[in-house]
């Protein structure tokens, strides 16, 4: 294998439960899937990093798996960030271009972003990513891309997606120890919406859920533009917690009990159903009700969406949602959860699953890998931004919007 080239794209999802990797080759401008590995991740708590050696370790292996795949190495990388040190704040800001009407340049653009985005950040945390929403040009707002057009006065009005400052660096150091150069790092909530949303739900107005293993992402978009990022603590790993500890057994049969036998809508399971449970330590397995494993789900579901019912209100956005809500990742996959989701929040609720790329493998299009192939949309859609950029066609603002296909 020589050198990862210039027309491959690579991505890393270091998740909670499982690390994925996938490679991708851009050929005029056309994008094919061509490798992947996955491996579970060791070293994770609640979405971030707790154990660098093993998150490395699970790193290389999922790596090395996608470069055998691939028949290319991997090199460098776009890297996802999630977990509950994540949160959004809009903010706003703008220069005066002169005392009389002028052509707006790029840089004016840039610098009246600039403006936006020096709000006082605590030390701790650092922006990842600043969205603009809508530019305001001398008091006239709706304007998507200025430069070019004559005023006095710029404005903005930005959306800026901000990390807990150690949690982002450690996935950066634990991708570096792997031996990989990080190109890019990315909210997956982000990227994920690349692959699982559709244009018109942005339109509208929609909030797109990832339910992890250690967290719950999300993210909202209404007009087009994002206006709310943030997280929730409670993911998969919570439920299967809540069997573990109700049913007496060790986390990975919880794990399997949970994904075979759960669901989160008690009524729905049949009376008397039995199943086996194996047990801790030296102890035989016993036969437990179906029933009871409901009993413990339901309420960890309605939490779950009571807690993001009362994110999305405080956030103010609730109201705005009317394409609904779009649930992807592993944990949206509990039988009965969209029901729930559905009675909690009173808006339509959809399950997201990713949209394919040209040579993917079928067994990738769930919503698990909603988020690692949503990366490799985003990775794609940045590299030609930068490249129109370069050539000066200045797409790179359009790109910022985050829209799909702009
Ligand atoms: N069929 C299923 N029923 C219920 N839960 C499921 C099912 N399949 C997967 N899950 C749960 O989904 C979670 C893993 O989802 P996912 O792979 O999206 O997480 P991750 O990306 O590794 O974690 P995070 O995004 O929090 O870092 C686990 O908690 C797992 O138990
Ligand atoms: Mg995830």
């Amino acid at each position: 294998m020589g050198s990862q080239t210039e027309n491959l794209l690579a991505v890393i999802d270091v998740g909670s439960a499982k690390t994925c990797v996938i490679v991708a080759e851009v050929n005029d401008y056309a994008l094919r899937y061509r490798g992947h590995g996955i491996s579970d991740s060791r070293g994770m708590r609640k979405g971030v990093i707790a154990d660098l050696d093993k998150a490395v370790d699970s790193i290389k292996k999922a790596v090395e798996e996608a470069e055998n795949m691939a028949q290319a190495p991997v090199e460098h990388a776009v890297v996802g960030v999630a977990g509950s040190h994540i949160r959004g704040v809009n903010s706003h800001g703008g220069i005066t271009l002169g005392s009389r009407s002028r052509e707006i340049s790029r840089d004016d653009v840039r610098l009246a972003v600039e403006k936006a985005r020096s709000i006082a950040m605590p030390e701790d945390r650092e922006a990842l990513h600043l969205l603009p929403q809508e530019f305001i040009l001398d008091g006239q707002g709706g304007v998507r891309d200025p430069a070019g057009l004559m005023g006095r006065k710029l404005e903005v009005r930005v959306h800026i997606v901000t990390g807990g400052a150690t949690a982002t660096q450690n996935v950066v150091s634990a991708v570096n120890r792997a031996g990989i150069h990080v190109d890019d790092t990315v909210f997956e909530a982000l990227a994920c919406a690349d692959s699982v949303l559709q244009t018109d739900e942005r339109e509208l107005g929609v909030c797109l859920v990832d339910i992890g293993a250690g967290s719950t992402d999300l993210i909202v978009y209404y007009e087009g533009v994002v206006i709310h990022t943030g997280a929730v603590p409670i993911g998969g790993d919570h439920f299967t917690n809540d069997v573990g500890v109700g049913f007496r057994t060790p986390i990975p049969d919880a794990e399997n009990i949970k994904k075979m036998f759960g669901c989160v809508i008690v009524t729905r399971i049949p009376e008397g159903n039995e199943i086996e449970v194996p047990s801790v330590g030296d102890r035989p397995s016993r036969l437990m009700q179906q029933r009871l494993l409901g009993e413990i789900l339901e309420p960890r579901a309605r939490e779950l969406m009571e807690l993001l019912r009362d994110h999305l209100r405080q956030a103010g956005v609730a109201e705005l949602l009317g394409a609904g809500v779009v649930f992807t990742g592993g944990g949206s996959r509990m039988n009965g959860l969209l029901e729930v989701a559905d009675d909690v929040l009173r808006r339509p609720v959809r399950q997201g699953y990713p949209v394919p790329i040209a040579k993917l493998p079928s067994n990738l299009l769930e919503p698990e890998y909603g988020t690692a192939i949503g990366m490799v949309l985003y990775g794609h859609r940045a590299r030609q931004a930068r490249m129109n950029l370069d050539r000066g066609l200045g797409a790179k603002i359009k790109a910022l919007f985050a829209r799909q296909g702009t």
